[in-house]
């Protein structure tokens, strides 16, 4: 064959190969408002910077007459390509291949772009609309997945792994996901569960769609599983890359610095009256938040869920960091289950990748009740504190208002190795609310009171007294464990300060195979 005709060979397969599963199930993937892989891959990366590896891949099984039926790539998409000119990895199943479900050679392809991204350290985002395991494969297929999941767990916390969920991911699929950083939903067209609405009805009797079950919204305020919700494909390709801008591209560098505009010294004298007189009003801590970081702009992860805790990624001065701010506008921003469980990933995830974390602290306390008791509020709320505690990357914290009990400990506190700990003139930084302080103090003196009216102005007074004497920054600072009381206006520049400061902070562990965080 003369060299034209083997290029004009291999321009044809290529053709075929992007053709997948052909053109009528290409419509049919269209007409259900999807792009399809490769189109997702296209619009994802930086342009004309994809490399695609192994689209001459076809499967090898000889079941239920699987051999007549051969696709080239063999239903996923895989290579490697740019984002803002950094080098990523990336997969995208192919729906239009027996439903994007996943064999053998499948899964090979998918573990060779780990492998590699893994010894380049560059991060793996993967991009899932698949029905699960090729049925036609067998255990060849569940080897498969097991053969993913590993390498993700080997990855974890070595380069950032992301997933993006265009379609169905069912059964043990749905824990390749699960086991990387952030996931994103689309609304209304993806849905992840175990077992799916016919299983749970044959087995539970429950009556539930698919939707309910496990659509983008459920996972997001409910299960906490999505970290965000698309309203469309591109907007969760987009996010994804903004995503990736606050990250490095692996555990041994930092984080990517960019040129801020905005200036470091600005100060907010709104700041200055954010904090109600009444000490039970709330505000809204993203106000607090918008004000202090560059240019107003965050990225906030799990939006509606545990929203009595704010995790998010921002700049300071052009410098990546993770905030986790208590929201006082809801739940009072007490700290509960769900809220420790959300904090307490985020803080481990800014420290695997050398992200420092600013902490905003205005926390009542933990939730009382049964229903926390029950749900093990012990051991999530250890999460929390443990996550601070292990961290290395450069913490300060800065306390808004409360920080009472239990609560103050968990959130960067100094002892928790806190690098620098600020207070506002307003903080109360104390074992607990004033309420009940003098509750239990004067107890016996409370009862003997016999007229209503002196009980409630006995109690006034002690309140007063301890308040005096607590409801304030002061009593810690004389500890030093508050390092200095700051003018909230000069917010930003004090945590931009500090983080100069701590950018060659060296902090170490002591050697182990691993802890044993309380899961
Ligand atoms: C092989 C599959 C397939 C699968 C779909 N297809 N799922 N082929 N193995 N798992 C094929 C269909 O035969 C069809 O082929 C094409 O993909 C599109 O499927 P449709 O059913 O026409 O599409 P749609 O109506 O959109 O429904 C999508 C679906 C449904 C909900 C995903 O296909 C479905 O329920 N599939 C089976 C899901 C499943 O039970 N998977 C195994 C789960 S167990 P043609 O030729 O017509 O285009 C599992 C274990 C993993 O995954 C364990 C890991 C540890």
């Amino acid at each position: 064959m003369a060299i034209e005709e083997k290029i004009k060979e291999l321009v044809e397969l290529r053709e075929k190969a992007r053709l997948g599963g052909g053109e009528k199930r290409i419509e049919s993937q269209h007409n259900k408002g999807k792009m399809t892989a490769r189109e997702r891959i296209d619009y994802f990366l930086d342009e004309d910077s994809f490399e695609e590896y192994d689209m001459f891949v076809t499967h090898r099984s000889h079941n239920f007459g699987l051999e007549k039926q051969k696709y080239l790539s063999d239903g996923v998409i895989t290579g490697h390509g740019t984002i803002d000119g950094r080098v990523v990895y990336v997969f995208a199943q192919d729906f239009t291949v027996f439903g994007g479900s996943l064999s053998e050679t499948y899964a090979q392809k998918i573990c060779k772009i780990m492998d590699q991204a893994m010894k380049v350290g560059a991060p793996v985002i993967g991009l899932n609309d698949s029905g699960g395991a090729r049925i036609q494969e067998g255990v060849t297929s569940l080897a498969g997945y097991a053969d993913i999941f590993q390498r993700n767990i080997m990855a974890s916390g070595v380069i950032p792994q992301l997933s993006a969920i265009f379609g169905p991911c069912a059964g043990g699929a749905v824990y390749s996901p699960a086991l990387t950083d952030f996931i994103v939903m689309q609304d209304k067209t993806s849905y992840m569960f175990v077992t799916g609405p016919k299983v749970v009805k044959t087995v539970t009797g429950e009556d539930i769609t698919t939707e309910e079950l496990g659509g983008a919204t459920t996972h997001a305020t409910r299960s906490g599983i999505s970290h965000f919700v698309s309203e469309t494909e591109e907007e969760g390709l987009m996010l994804l890359r903004k995503l990736l801008s606050y990250m490095p591209q692996n555990n041994l560098e930092d984080p990517p610095m960019t040129k801020c505009t905005d200036p470091i010294d600005r100060q907010e004298d709104y700041l200055n009256e954010i904090i109600p007189d009444n000490p039970n009003k709330p505000y809204d801590i993203k106000d607090v938040i918008e004000l202090i970081v560059d240019k107003g702009e965050f990225l906030e992860t799990q939006r509606q869920y545990a929203r009595n805790i704010v995790t998010c990624f921002a700049k300071f001065n052009g410098m990546p960091v993770g905030i986790v701010a208590n929201q006082p506008n809801y739940l009072a921003g007490v700290l509960d289950i769900e809220s420790s469980r959300k904090a307490g990933r985020f803080v481990r995830f800014c420290d695997a990748f050398n992200i420092p974390i600013v902490t905003l602290v205005d926390v009542p306390g933990f939730l009382p009740g049964s229903m926390q008791e029950y749900g093990g509020i012990i051991t999530h709320g250890a999460k929390l504190l443990y996550a601070y505690g292990e961290a290395t990357v450069p913490k300060i914290t800065i306390t808004l208002r409360k920080s009472y009990g239990g609560a103050h400990d968990v959130m960067s506190s100094k002892q928790l190795r806190g690098d620098i700990n600020y207070a506002w003139p307003t903080a109360e930084i104390a074992v607990m609310g004033a309420q009940g302080a003098v509750e239990v103090l004067y107890l016996k003196e409370i009862k003997a009171i016999e007229k209503e009216e002196d009980k409630i102005k006995f109690i006034d007074e002690k309140i007063k007294e301890y308040n005096n004497k607590f409801a304030n920054p002061y009593q810690a600072a004389s500890f030093g464990y508050i390092d200095d009381v700051i003018e909230p206006r000069n917010t930003r520049f004090r945590i931009i300060r500090a983080l100069r400061t701590l950018a060659t902070k060296k902090d170490v562990n002591p050697p182990k195979k691993h802890g044993n965080i309380p899961l």
